[in-house]
């Protein structure tokens, strides 16, 4: 039996209790969902890989709260890295550091470096403050799935699996957090997300983003598996394809099935009338709302056609590269 209960002290207790006995507990993070396990008992992290169906060589991230000694768990802090921790975290930034093996290398897949992430959600912090370990959490959807922005949606994957998902409503932010790695002289980004490159260089100064070549091993591994995949038809259209796309939408109207729109308020004006999962009007809005239309589309639609977003800055790299993949 799966239970989901609000973020209570006494509820949160329980979660503490179930995580040190090494089970699984779904918790709300400002990012998405996190499937979380005690990231010092082997166990408890395979757990996870085999729940998930997750590829074994794509490494967990660990979860801290804010007032954690990191040195704990890692080594050879650059300065830099303590200037981003200061500036953005608690918040949607994991930084990738030298590992000194306190995570099992079930969680790093024998990588000698460890993702940290220092989540910004009370809920979140209130949790990893009461266990005091690091836990190791993925986004809490099975592997290729739409990542979870609700416990509902944490609940669809992973009923009668998981004792427990903590309920702290829906995710503000949206979309995972930026990895960031931070073990060189200069920081580079390895998943785009919520702390922007822009966002990065106002305090480093530089910032590379990692390109991955196909047939090249990634640094971080989980950019390269297919990913956020609904379990509907998906088209994927840019704003000047939109007659092609409502070609398709009447194609599927005529078949007498339910097609739906997902756009921006761009492209909205062109679609008057027509099935629409809006997803808003700035990147951030975009970035909120897209699994979670996603996941909505899913339930209702018999195909999903998606217009690119208009370029608006902000978060817009990270949702672009979100929506293209789920639409693959
Ligand atoms: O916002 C988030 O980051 C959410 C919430 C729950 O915190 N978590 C999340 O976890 O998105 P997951 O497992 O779905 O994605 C983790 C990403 C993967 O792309 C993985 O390859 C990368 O982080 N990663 C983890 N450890 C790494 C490491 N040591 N070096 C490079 N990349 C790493
Ligand atoms: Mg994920």
């Amino acid at each position: 039996m799966t239970k989901i209960l609000k973020a209570t002290k006494d509820n949160l207790i329980k979660a503490k209790e179930l995580l040190l006995n090494g089970e699984l507990v779904g918790f709300p993070t400002e990012t998405v969902y996190g499937l979380g396990a005690d990231g010092t008992n082997k166990k408890a992290v395979s757990e996870i890989y085999k729940v998930k169906g997750r590829p074994s060589d794509n490494p967990l991230i660990a979860h801290v709260h804010k007032d954690y000694d990191l040195t704990k768990l890692v080594k050879n802090i650059r300065p830099y890295a303590l200037d981003l921790i200061k500036a953005y975290t608690p918040g949607p930034l994991t930084l990738v550091f030298e590992s000194k093996g306190v995570v099992v290398d079930e969680a790093t897949c024998g990588l000698n470096t460890l993702a940290i992430r220092i989540p910004l959600k009370k809920e979140a912090q209130e949790l990893l403050k009461l266990v005091d370990i690091p836990i190791v959490a993925p986004s809490a959807n099975l592997s290729k799935h739409v990542s979870p922005v609700t416990a509902e949606h944490v609940y669809k994957d992973f009923e009668g699996k998981i004792p427990l998902i903590i309920d702290g409503g829906k995710c503000e932010g949206g979309i995972e957090s930026t990895v960031l790695d931070v073990t060189g002289e200069v920081p580079e980004i390895l998943r785009a997300g919520l702390i922007t490159k822009e966002m990065i260089e106002k305090v480093v100064g530089v910032c590379k983003v990692a390109k991955h070549k196909e047939g090249e091993k990634a640094k971080s591994p989980g950019v390269m598996y297919t990913h956020y995949r609904p379990k509907t038809n998906t088209a994927l259209f840019t704003k000047e394809e939109i007659q092609k796309s409502i070609e398709l939408y009447e194609e599927y109207i005529k078949q007498g099935k339910t097609p739906y729109f997902m756009c921006d308020e761009d492209a909205k004006k062109d679609l008057v009338g027509k099935n629409i999962l809006y997803l808003g009007k700035t990147a951030e809005d975009i970035a909120s709302n897209l699994y979670y239309k996603l996941r909505e589309g899913e339930e209702k639609a018999d195909i999903i056609i998606a217009i690119e977003p208009a370029y608006n800055g902000g978060v817009y790299e990270g949702v672009l590269n979100r929506l293209r993949r789920a639409c693959k």
